[in-house]
């Protein structure tokens, strides 16, 4: 079925940046329903031909050597133009005409994208009901919501209750881009696809985990953004505890958008809430020197642009294994990576038997290269029975070659298309994510918050960070990235 992805907030950076990219890489591998159609929407005035040029420059930009012209051609006379303004009950009429005159047949689906300023989100849900758009009798009619949902508990509710006057839940897509990153995918298959980690990935052998989604660059131009929101709100509420609860959750009985999210949503249910103490004692958090100087950030400010936490899943697989969650700008490399490390044999036998192996330790490597690393001791050759750590390395790079791995965004709009929501975030989730966060932001902004620690950039966040795990007998795996 020739279907339609309707974008709102055309002309910002994510459309030329990402989500046309995406599109036309499913339009050049035949993935991408045949005869289906973008319309652009944003306040801008444009002819359809006009647009068309300009994504075409952004695409060769953004899609490097996937862009071919002549495919390029061919995808560019479905993409559409229609200018309108959020607030304009009028604008969404014309747009329902627009959909109309140019969808050819009845039956139709449609997917709403809006990748607008989020205090658009319930006036654009709003109007879409309004004008009919939402009704799904001719077609399905589904939304797609960028982060961030909400900016606390309080507000991810009302934006809820708003698109719940609209939509129905199984119509709505929150988008969340790490869950469209292949390695984080991988993760399902690497542990319901195979019979030998299973048994050992639980406290009777895992010591500790460590989630760690560290980045070199700045805030940069965000400043004005970034300030209000923090690390926390940025990355943890979202990226970081998507990675978590797909780390901890149990096998669902099958691969399916509710059963998922019912096992990822029992992982929130799990983490223990932090009180008192423990904000002090569980969490640490940064700012990198050099911060207060970005454009739009006050000159006193004490947004965290770094931090820690230290999260515990109150369950039979987890109880008492620490998920130590990391992230920070201004960072040594960009490199994602789950480490599960395993505890250590109860007994050494060789070589210098006051050296305590490290243990075994698995790394998922997110990004940049995307892959698995296991670590484990093996004999020095040519010499008396001493051990040392060897690696063992999968890359999906060497598998699929260089740039083939797809952008997360081909697969979540591919998703979104087919109906399938598995990768995508539910209500109960997001607002159990806030319960989660919103105490430790409020701590934090309490006279009792913890030192917030200046670290220069281009290192693994401030010097407390490591100190403060080392005192904890762990020691943070800080190697950029593992696998090239
Ligand atoms: C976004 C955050 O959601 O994710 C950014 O707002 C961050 O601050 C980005 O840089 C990281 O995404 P990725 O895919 O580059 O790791």
């Amino acid at each position: 079925m020739a279907d339609s992805i309707v974008i709102f907030g055309a002309s910002g950076d994510l459309t030329s940046r990402k989500l046309i990219p995406a599109i036309y890489r499913l339009f050049a591998k035949g993935r991408l329903p045949t005869g289906s159609r973008i319309v652009g929407v944003s306040r801008s005035e444009f002819e359809h031909e006009e647009w068309r040029k300009m994504l075409r420059e952004s695409t060769e930009q953004f899609a490097g050597d996937q862009f071919d012209a002549e495919t390029w051609n061919a995808f560019s006379q479905s993409i559409f133009y229609q200018s309108g303004d959020i607030n304009s009950a009028q604008d969404f009429r014309k747009l329902a005409k627009f959909l109309d005159d140019v969808e050819p047949d009845n039956g139709c689906g449609r997917v709403y994208y809006l990748s607008t300023m989020p205090q658009l989100y319930e006036v654009a849900i709003k109007q879409l009901g309004e004008a009919g758009l939402a009704d799904d009798t001719n077609g399905f009619r589904r939304v797609i919501i960028e982060k961030p949902f909400g900016t606390d508990l309080e507000t991810a509710k009302a934006l809820n209750t708003s698109i719940h006057n609209v939509f129905r839940e199984d119509q709505i897509y929150r988008i969340d881009h790490y869950l469209g990153k292949e390695t984080v995918q991988n993760i399902f298959a690497l542990r319901f696809a195979n019979s030998i980690f299973e048994p050992i990935w639980n406290r009777n052998y895992v010591d500790h985990v460590q989630i760690t989604v560290a980045e070199e660059v700045m805030v940069g131009r965000r400043g004005g953004y970034y300030d209000k929101s923090g690390i926390l709100r940025d990355m943890f509420q979202n990226h970081i505890l998507q990675l978590m609860m797909i780390t901890a959750m149990e096998p669902p009985a099958r691969y399916d958008a509710s059963l998922v999210r019912d096992e990822k949503v029992k992982v929130l249910h799990s983490i223990r809430k932090m009180t008192g103490g423990d904000f002090a004692a569980d969490t640490v958090r940064g700012q990198y020197a050099g911060y207060l100087d970005e454009e739009g950030v006050p000159p006193k400010s004490q947004t965290a642009t770094f931090a820690v936490l230290k999260l515990f899943c109150d369950n039979w697989r987890w109880k008492g294994v620490p998920f130590y969650l990391r992230s920070g700008k201004g960072m040594s490399c960009r490199t994602t990576q789950i480490v599960i490390q395993f505890k250590n044999v109860p007994h050494i036998l060789f070589g210098d038997t006051t050296r305590e192996p490290l243990g075994n330790r698995l790394v998922m490597q997110v990004q940049p290269a995307e892959g698995i690393q296991l670590h484990f001791e093996t004999k020095v050759p040519d010499a008396e029975m001493k051990t040392r750590t060897s690696t063992l390395d999968f890359s999906f790079r060497n598998v699929v070659g260089g740039d083939s791995m797809p952008d997360a965004y081909q697969r979540l709009l591919l998703d979104s298309l087919l109906g399938d929501a598995s990768l995508f975030a539910r209500s109960d989730e997001v607002e159990l994510a806030w319960g989660i966060i919103d105490p430790i932001i409020a701590a934090w902004n309490s006279p009792a918050a913890p030192q917030l620690h200046s670290y220069p950039t281009g290192i693994w966040g401030p010097a407390q960070s490591a100190a403060w795990i080392e005192s904890q007998n762990r020691e943070w795996f800080d190697v950029c990235p593992v696998l090239k």
